[in-house]
């Protein structure tokens, strides 16, 4: 496995305008010398055609934020996985618990969408994390492996997998964490990915952790065993501050 993966999810922000600096400045960055991070960056779908002509032939991935399981159809207002193949998408965040909750989709959902992605040529980061109800009642472990065992697609290769735990409740709340529950997770996680691929593969996969990552406790949550990068919001939305979460 390569450096860290620092991942930016816009959600609903943005303008040409704004796209447009964001993405300078972090290409300003990137040029100033190797990094060990690798940086993606998943807009809303309108400014993707904007951030794309930035950051062609630069090392700033981009991904979309869903995709439809569907190649193509009658779907308003859907994006297919193989359109954002078409335009340039690297990655595809897919199951985000805003998706889950705002768009009611589960499980068999996020594996449909996964699978479209994987098909497509894009890598999937699947979300998956517990809400505050289920962390309260001792259900964590429990949530996290029917997510893992039901939004992975069956034959889908390690090498092209992203996973990203994110606690619903520490979402967009400033409440992270602490690196003992992040440990618990990562390390379920990836026995969870042992007993499925086997372990040489399974090292492979990139498990993510999101959740109010910001530059104050980057260092701290990337250092925990089995995260291998972050999922960022918030903090993606300023140049230093996602800078500094990838490079320190
Ligand atoms: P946050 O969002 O960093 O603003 O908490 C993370 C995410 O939803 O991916």
């Amino acid at each position: 496995m390569a450096g860290k993966l620092i991942a930016g999810n816009w959600k609903m922000n943005g303008s040409v305008t704004f796209a447009t600096e964001l993405v300078e400045g972090l290409l300003g960055k990137l040029n100033e010398g190797s990094v060990s991070s690798d940086f993606v960056v998943c807009p809303p779908a309108a400014l993707l055609g904007t951030v794309l002509s930035l950051t062609k032939d630069t090392d700033l991935a981009v991904g979309g934020q869903d995709c439809h399981a569907n190649v193509s159809g009658a779907h308003t207002g859907d994006t297919s996985a193989e359109l954002l193949k078409d335009i340039g998408c690297g990655y595809v965040i897919t199951g985000h618990s805003e998706r889950r909750t705002d768009h009611g989709e589960t499980n068999v959902d996020v594996n449909a969408k996964s699978a479209a992605a994987i098909k497509a040529g894009l890598t999937p980061i699947i979300c998956i994390g517990e809400t505050e109800e289920e962390r309260v009642s001792g259900g964590t472990l429990n949530v996290i492996k029917l997510q893992v065992t039901e939004s992975l697609p069956d034959d889908c290769d390690p090498d092209n997998i992203v996973l990203a735990y994110e606690p619903v409740w520490a979402i967009g709340t400033g409440k992270t964490a602490t690196p003992e529950d992040v440990a618990d997770v990562h390390n379920f996680i990836r026995s969870l990915l042992n007993d499925r691929f086997g372990e040489d593969a399974a090292k492979k996969i990139r498990i993510l952790y999101g959740g109010s990552v910001k530059p104050e406790n980057a260092a701290e949550l990337l250092a925990v065993s089995n995260v291998d990068g972050a999922l960022v919001g918030g903090a993606s939305l300023k140049v230093e501050d996602f800078w500094a979460i990838g490079v320190r």
